[in-house]
């Protein structure tokens, strides 16, 4: 059938998407390729979240297009989110795509693409009806990793933060069956995997609209019973939805990683009223102080926006005091980024760019510090740590997991990718850990 290259952009639930793309276009006899020139389908899986992350797949959806005219019969398709945002305007800026397909229409992907190799006609796939998902359960076979795996538990949001343009791209969530997600987690585990990642735009808003009813607290459980699998994390979790049936499932069940990730986006109170998220700092705290007394141990991480409309300095310093006062094992900072359509994109996106640069940067450096502060701690302290594989920087050096999510780098003589080490920490920076196995 020939050879496919996927570029992926974005968040997790992307990378699970190409993923599971793969394993269907597989199915179809297709085979993956890292090398663009020797494709006869490359797609862009892509992201709408930031401007920057549209412009960058827009660029480099452009610069296949010389491949294109060497090889007419090569297709090249823009899909997930940007494709469902931009649509079919997609076909007017790039001529030489020839395929657009929403996040709600993966499933579709094997099908269109053969049309258009058949007939040389466009096709276009991006209406909120008709959902056609690939289930994760039917494409276990071809994953891409072995030990630690994706797995999606629901797609879409049903909120509507004033910044955020998912829920236009995702559409409203629909959450999967609870025995379909047993049922891949069965398989996965079958196949070998130690770790799962349960996925979802607010994953701890799960279980809406089943029957019967089951939230991510039962979910939990369920996934926790399958044998084999010996860690459970799940992102992004949302502040509204820490309820105590996820709470009493992070301290009860052992393989249910101590890790929370709940963007707190800001510090400031009218600020998070204007962002449309659903809770004011005081509540934000209580959240917080709970899971401390209630899941000794945990660490929580967020996300940050800075420079909203309107937020002031002193909006900001309330963001940097809720830094401190939280301390957070990692953050992710951004610059606000108007987007169509959403309802802060009719508000004056009034704080300068070298503004929004320098409160970006002051947020990174207090976590950094704060980061380091933490690390150093550690120091002498014995964890199982999940290999990953070989280090980035360093190629005779292991790479891999805390059950709190914290990078360990260690020397280990071999690859351990999927295996349990324990590692007694030696050093510590503000992003990693660095240990010696014992
Ligand atoms: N709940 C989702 C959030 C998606 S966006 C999830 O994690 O799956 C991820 C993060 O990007 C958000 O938490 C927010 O901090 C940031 N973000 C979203 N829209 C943004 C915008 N318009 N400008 C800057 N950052 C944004
Ligand atoms: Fe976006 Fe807010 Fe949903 S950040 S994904 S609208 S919870």
């Amino acid at each position: 059938m020939g050879k496919v290259f996927i570029e992926t952009y974005g968040c997790q639930m992307n990378t699970l998407d190409s993923d599971l793309i793969l394993s269907r276009l597989q199915a179809e006899g297709y085979s993956p390729t890292d090398v663009k020139e020797d494709a006869d389908v490359i797609l862009f899986n892509t992201c709408s979240v930031r401007e920057h992350a549209e412009e960058r797949a827009l660029s480099n959806a452009g610069m296949v297009q010389k491949l294109k005219k060497n090889r007419p019969d090569l297709v090249v398709g823009l899909v997930g989110c940007m494709a469902q945002n931009r649509q079919d305007r997609l076909f007017k800026q790039l001529p030489h795509v020839q395929l657009i397909v929403g996040p709600r229409h993966m499933g579709a992907i094997p099908r269109l693409v053969q049309e258009i190799r058949s007939t040389g006609q466009r096709r276009i796939a991006v209406a909120d009806f008709d959902d056609e998902f690939i289930d994760g359960a039917d494409a276990v076979a071809s994953r891409s990793s072995r030990a630690q795996a994706y797995i999606k538990a629901m797609e879409g949001c049903d909120l509507s933060c004033a910044f955020c343009i998912v829920p236009t791209t995702r559409g409203s969530e629909t959450s999967r069956p609870p025995g379909r997600i047993v049922e891949e987690v069965r398989r996965l585990a079958a196949e070998g995997t130690v770790e799962i990642t349960l996925l979802g735009q607010t994953v701890n808003s799960y279980g809406k609209g089943l029957k019967p009813y089951c939230d991510l607290g039962g979910l939990l459980r369920k996934v926790s019973d399958v044998e084999g699998i010996r860690r459970i994390r799940f992102i992004t979790s949302h502040p509204s939805f820490v309820r105590p049936s996820l709470i009493e499932a992070m301290r009860d069940l052992p393989k249910v990683c101590k890790y929370l990730h709940f963007p707190a986006q800001s510090g400031s109170n009218p600020v998070l009223k204007a962002m449309r998220r659903g809770y004011t700092v005081e509540r934000y705290l209580e959240i917080v102080d709970t899971l401390r007394a209630e899941v000794p141990g945990i660490e929580l991480a967020s996300d940050f926006i800075v420079g909203f409309p309107g937020e002031t300095a002193d909006d900001f310093d309330r963001t940097v005091a809720l830094m401190e006062r939280v301390r957070f094992q990692n953050s992710f900072v951004f610059k606000y980024s108007p987007r169509p359509g959403t309802d802060a994109a009719a508000l004056p996106d009034d704080v300068p760019e070298e503004e929004k640069k320098r409160r970006n940067e002051a947020l990174l450096d207090l976590q950094e510090r704060q980061s380091l502060e933490h690390n150093r701690k550690l120091i002498g302290r014995t964890f199982e740590v999940l290999g990953e594989g070989p280090s980035k920087r360093v190629a005779t050096r292991q790479t891999g997991r805390t059950d709190t999510n914290q990078i360990v780098n260690f020397d280990a003589g071999r690859d351990l990718t999927g295996q349990f080490v324990s590692v007694e920490i030696t050093g510590a920076s503000p992003t990693a850990l660095a240990g010696a196995p014992r």
